[in-house]
């Protein structure tokens, strides 16, 4: 069975429900899904004294070299000053040695994000992952405009085409809409469907 990675960081849980999103749609598309988080690499005082959440609803990632068992790798991260956070760019940056020997090329892959503010660098954070991704010689799939929930601008939502998202407010009050969240399961859909086409 084709499978798919969902792969995540987050702080107060925004990405974590938009993980499970885009993992209900991956299988929806056919695929059988895991969730994993990567490490917190934070020191312990910036952990305490900004909230981030100690508990998380997913198994960390044992080690980059899993990220080989996959025909999808779907990648979400909050933004930090509109990049990835470095929690996540730890993380990839310890596939080295994965990279060098071309086992991620051709697989299928994707990103989701969220921002406190509507335009506080949500395209900026989702390329910033697409051209990790793009080096890992994945073929990136975003959310096309089949999804319609991306336009209109009558409420505040998320979603791009370069990658599902959401918005967080300042104080993480928002939590991911109905629209946000109904992007994050278009995307995983999409992507499962398509590492199923590339797997036939
Ligand atoms: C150090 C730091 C930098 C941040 N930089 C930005 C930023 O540039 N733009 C923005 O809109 N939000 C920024 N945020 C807010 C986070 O992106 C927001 O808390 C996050 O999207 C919530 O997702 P989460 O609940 O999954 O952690 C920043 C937060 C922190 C802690």
């Amino acid at each position: 069975m084709t499978k798919v990675l969902v792969l995540y960081y987050s702080s107060y849980g925004h990405i974590e429900q938009m993980a499970d999103a885009v993992a209900e749609g991956a299988r929806a598309g056919g695929a059988e899904v895991d969730i994993r988080r990567v490490p917190e690499t934070a020191p312990a005082a910036v952990v305490a004294a900004a909230g981030f959440k100690a508990d998380t609803a997913h198994p960390m990632i044992e080690s980059a070299n899993a990220l080989a068992d996959y025909d999808a790798i779907i990648i979400g991260a909050p933004t930090r000053f509109g990049r990835m956070p470095s929690q996540m760019a730890a993380f990839l940056d310890t596939a080295g040695g994965l990279w060098a020997s071309g086992k991620l090329n051709g697989k299928v892959g994707g990103a989701f994000t969220s921002t406190a503010t509507q335009h506080g660098g949500q395209e900026m954070t989702l390329f910033s992952i697409i051209t990790n991704l793009l080096h890992f010689g994945l073929a990136v799939v975003g959310l096309d405009y089949g999804y319609a929930g991306q336009t209109g601008v009558k409420e505040v939502h998320g979603s791009t085409p370069y990658g599902a998202s959401t918005i967080a407010d300042g104080d993480g009050s928002r939590q991911p809409s109905e629209i946000d969240l109904g992007g994050a399961r278009y995307q995983g859909k999409r992507i499962a469907e398509m590492a199923v086409k590339l797997a036939a």
